[in-house]
């Protein structure tokens, strides 16, 4: 592999978009968010009124849909839908979604694409064990699900202030539960992956670990 491929995983609220974001931009490399892409589809279900629950329906409208990642936006048919996948309502229905293997074939074979030619730093669940299963460096990036869910709730408070704190724990765990016991690519941590704990840590923090890992062993 000639390109620069990094790989970054973790719970929900561990901070890996925000992480992996700063690095693409300090290594000017290109950022992929994997969870925007599942996110899009589920916000497109949720719209077009699909039930959840009915798995061809959602092949047939999986069909049809086109997903992209491109310059830090997220694409759903050709539209930026970057501040529509970030509600509440699809935080707690895309685990759903993403359990779904003709979904998971269909994002991750984008993914792959993308990542074929270019330099780049992709974050999800199933990237190391699954997606890139070559990437020349592996994090798995993790914090306690109290934290987690604080970070989440101080997000989610500026929009929505009748959430409470213990509701969006409780929604988080259920969600790490969903991602790592799926059947299909569950959330792991693999052998190979360096793991950092940033319950107790600034992102300037993180962000440096990272960067000096990646020193230490890209040449
Ligand atoms: O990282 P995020 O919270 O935006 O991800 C949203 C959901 O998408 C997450 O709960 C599980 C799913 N996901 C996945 O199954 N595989 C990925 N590579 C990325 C996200």
């Amino acid at each position: 592999m000639s390109n620069l491929v990094i790989a970054v995983d973790g719970p929900a609220g561990a901070g890996k978009s925000t992480i992996a974001k700063l690095i693409a931009s300090k290594l000017n490399i290109i950022y992929i968010d994997t969870g925007a892409m599942y996110r899009a589809l589920t916000y497109k279900l949720i719209n077009e009124n699909i039930d959840l629950k009915d798995i061809s329906k959602i092949i047939d409208v999986l069909k049809d849909t086109e997903i992209d990642f491109k310059n830090n936006h997220i694409y759903l048919d050709g539209k930026i839908v970057d501040d529509k996948i970030r509600t509440n309502d699809i935080s707690n229905n895309v685990s759903i979604v993403a359990r779904i293997k003709e979904v998971r074939e269909k994002l991750v074979n984008i993914q792959r694409k993308i990542s074929k030619n270019n330099d780049v730093i992709m974050d999800g669940r199933d990237i190391a064990s699954h997606v890139l299963p070559d990437a020349n460096l592996k994090f798995y990036i993790n914090a306690t699900p109290k934290e987690r869910g604080k970070r989440r709730y101080e997000e989610i408070i500026k929009r929505d202030p009748s959430v409470s704190l213990s509701d969006i724990i409780q929604e988080v765990k259920v969600r790490d539960e969903i991602d790592s016991t799926r059947e299909i690519s569950p959330l792991i941590k693999t052998k190979d992956a360096i793991e950092i704990d940033t319950t107790d840590k600034s992102i300037e923090e993180v962000v440096q670990v990272l960067l000096d890992y990646i020193k230490d062993n890209i040449n």
